[in-house]
C-alpha cells in the first residue's frame, strides 16, 4: 500500500512578526518544515507535497529534492489547501497524511501508528486527537453516545457547551485519497472565520454513512504548534533536550543539559564530556574520550578522539586525535591540525595546515600556511598573509623553532629545522638548519637612569 503526505504550510505566521515564513524558522540546526518532512518520510511516506503560499520560493528551496511544492496564492482555509496539492497526486493511490509544518515535534512512530490504526479499520478518514490541559484555540472533536466521531468543531465557532471538551483535533489525519479532492471541493465556508475548514470533510464524510475515526494518542507535546517566537524556544527546549537525552543514552556526558546546545544531527564518540555553554553546530562529528567546553563553539567541525577544547570556537575545520586547544583559541573555516597539535591561548588560525605534534601555544595569527610535523610557534608569532590586495602562504618545515614575536611576511619559506630569532621580521626564506635574525644590535647605555634623574 502507498502512501503520501500533505503538509500544510502556505499561512503567513503573522505573530511570528518576521520576514521569513513561518516554517521556515529553525530549531535545533533545522527548519520547522524539515523536522516534519523527516518525520513524514521516516514514517514510510514516499511523497510529499508541501502547501506554500506566504514565501513559496523560500519554502521551494528549503524542500528541494524532498517534496514538492503546491502554490496556494490566497488563505482560504485549510481544505482549500489541500484541495491545491490534488493535481500534484492525480495519478497517485492509497492513503494521504495530511498535517501542519508548524508541528515539528511530531515522531515518526506516531504517524506510523496512525497510519496502521487507519489501514487496519477500514475508514474513509482518521484523524488523531489528544486530550490538552487547555484546549482553547484548537478544533474540539465531537463524539456520538456510542462514542463514534460526529464532526469537529473550531474554537471560534463551538458553543459554551462544546468549549468544556478536551479531546482536540491535533490537525493530522489519515485519509483514503479516493475521493478526498471531490469531497473538499464541496466544502462551503460557511462559519465565523469564513474559511475553508478542512475539518468539514469529516462531518460531510459522517453524513454520507461512510466510516471515519478518531485516534486518541497519549502524548499530547508532540503536537504542540508554533505561532509565536515564545513557542519557538518552548518547543526548541523540548527539542533540545531530546537530542541531549539521545546523547547522553549513546555514551555522552552532558554536564549539564540546560546550558549545552547541540543541533539535530551532530554526531558525538562514547565517553566523551560536554560541558556547559558549549554549542554544537551542523554536521560537527566528534570522537570518543573528548573533552568539550565549557564556553565553546564548533560549527561544521570533525574532531578525532582524546581531543579537549576549552572556551573555543572552531568553524569548519577537521582536528585531529590529541589535540589540545584553547582556552581561548579561534579555529577558523579551512584549518587542519594533524594528531596531538597543541593549539592555545589567544591563538587564530585560518586556512591552514599544523603538522603532527607541532605547538602554537600563546598569541598567534596562523593564516594560510602549511606547517609540518614537531614545530614550535614562539609566543605572539603572526603570519603577515596579507599585503592590502591578496594573501600570501607561508611554508615552514618539519621541526623548526620560530622565536618569540617573529613576523613572517608571506610568501615566505622556512626550512627544516631552521630558527628564527626572537622578534625578527623575516621577509626571505630561510634554510633547512639555519638560524636567521633580523633586529638592530642591542645597544647599552651604562649608568644611564642614574645619569636621568640628576638632569
Ligand atoms: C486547525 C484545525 C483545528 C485544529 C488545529 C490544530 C481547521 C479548520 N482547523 O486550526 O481543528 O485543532 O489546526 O493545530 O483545519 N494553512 C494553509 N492555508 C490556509 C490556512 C491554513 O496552508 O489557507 C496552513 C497553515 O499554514 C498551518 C495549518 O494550515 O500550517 C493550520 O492552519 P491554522 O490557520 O493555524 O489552523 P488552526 O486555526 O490552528
Ligand atoms: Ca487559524
Amino acid at each position: 500500500m502507498k502512501l503520501a503526505a500533505v503538509i500544510l504550510a502556505a499561512g503567513k505566521g503573522t505573530r511570528m512578526k518576521s520576514k521569513r515564513p513561518k516554517v521556515l524558522h529553525t530549531l535545533c540546526g533545522r527548519s520547522m518544515l524539515s523536522w516534519v518532512i523527516n518525520a513524514v518520510t521516516a514514517a514510510g511516506v514516499e511523497q510529499t507535497v508541501v502547501v506554500a503560499g506566504y514565501g513559496a520560493e523560500q519554502v521551494a528551496r528549503e524542500v528541494e529534492g524532498r517534496a514538492r511544492v503546491a502554490l496556494q496564492s490566497e488563505q482560504l482555509g485549510t481544505a482549500h489547501a489541500l484541495l491545491q496539492a490534488g493535481p500534484y497526486l492525480k495519478d497517485f493511490q492509497g492513503q494521504v497524511l495530511v498535517l501542519c509544518g508548524d508541528t515539528p515535534l511530531i515522531e515518526a512512530d506516531t504517524l506510523s501508528l496512525l497510519v496502521q490504526n487507519h489501514r487496519s479499520s477500514g475508514a474513509v478518514a482518521t484523524v488523531l486527537t489528544a486530550e490538552m490541559e487547555d484546549p482553547s484555540g484548537y478544533g474540539r472533536v465531537i463524539r456520538n453516545e456510542r462514542g463514534g466521531v460526529c464532526r469537529i468543531v473550531e474554537h471560534k465557532d463551538a458553543s459554551p457547551e462544546e468549549k468544556q471538551i478536551r479531546e482536540v483535533n491535533t490537525g493530522i489525519y489519515c485519509f483514503e485519497i479516493s475521493g478526498l479532492f471531490a469531497a473538499l471541493g464541496q466544502i462551503a465556508p460557511v462559519n465565523t472565520q469564513g474559511e475553508y475548514y478542512l475539518t468539514d470533510v469529516i462531518e460531510m464524510y459522517v453524513g454520507e454513512g461512510r466510516t471515519v475515526n478518531a485516534m486518541l494518542s497519549k502524548n499530547s507535546v508532540e503536537f504542540t504548534g508554533i505561532n509565536d517566537r515564545v513557542q519557538l524556544a518552548e518547543v526548541e527546549q523540548i527539542m533540545r533536550r531530546r537530542v541531549l537525552r539521545n546523547l547522553m543514552e549513546s555514551g555522552i556526558t552532558v554536564v549539564d543539559p540546560a546550558s549545552t546546545f547541540v543541533d539535530h544531527g551532530v554526531v558525538v564518540g562514547r565517553d566523551t564530556i560536554i560541558h556547559p555553554f558549549t554549542f554544537l553546530e551542523g554536521r560537527t562529528v566528534i570522537g570518543e574520550d573528548c573533552v568539550i567546553g565549557p564556553g565553546s563553539r564548533l560549527s561544521n567541525a570533525t574532531v578525532g578522539n582524546g581531543v579537549t577544547i576549552q572556551n573555543s570556537i572552531v568553524l569548519d575545520s577537521l582536528i585531529g586525535d590529541d589535540c589540545n586547544i584553547g582556552p581561548f583559541s579561534y579555529l577558523r573555516p579551512e584549518t587542519r591540525l594533524e594528531k596531538g597539535v597543541k593549539v592555545g591561548d589567544f591563538v587564530e588560525i585560518k586556512k591552514s595546515l599544523i603538522g603532527k605534534g607541532s605547538k602554537v601555544p600563546h598569541l598567534s595569527y596562523v593564516g594560510d600556511a602549511t606547517l609540518g610535523e614537531g614545530i614550535n610557534i614562539g609566543a605572539g608569532t603572526i603570519t603577515c598573509n596579507y599585503d592590502g590586495h591578496k594573501k600570501w602562504p607561508t611554508r615552514i618545515g618539519d621541526g623548526a623553532f620560530i622565536g618569540s614575536n617573529t613576523n613572517l611576511v608571506a610568501p615566505v619559506e622556512i626550512g627544516a629545522g631552521a630558527v628564527t630569532g626572537a622578534g625578527s621580521t623575516i621577509t626571505r626564506d630561510v634554510p633547512a638548519g639555519a638560524l636567521a635574525v633580523e633586529r638592530a644590535d642591542q645597544k647599552i647605555v651604562p649608568d644611564w637612569s642614574h645619569r636621568k634623574k640628576k638632569k
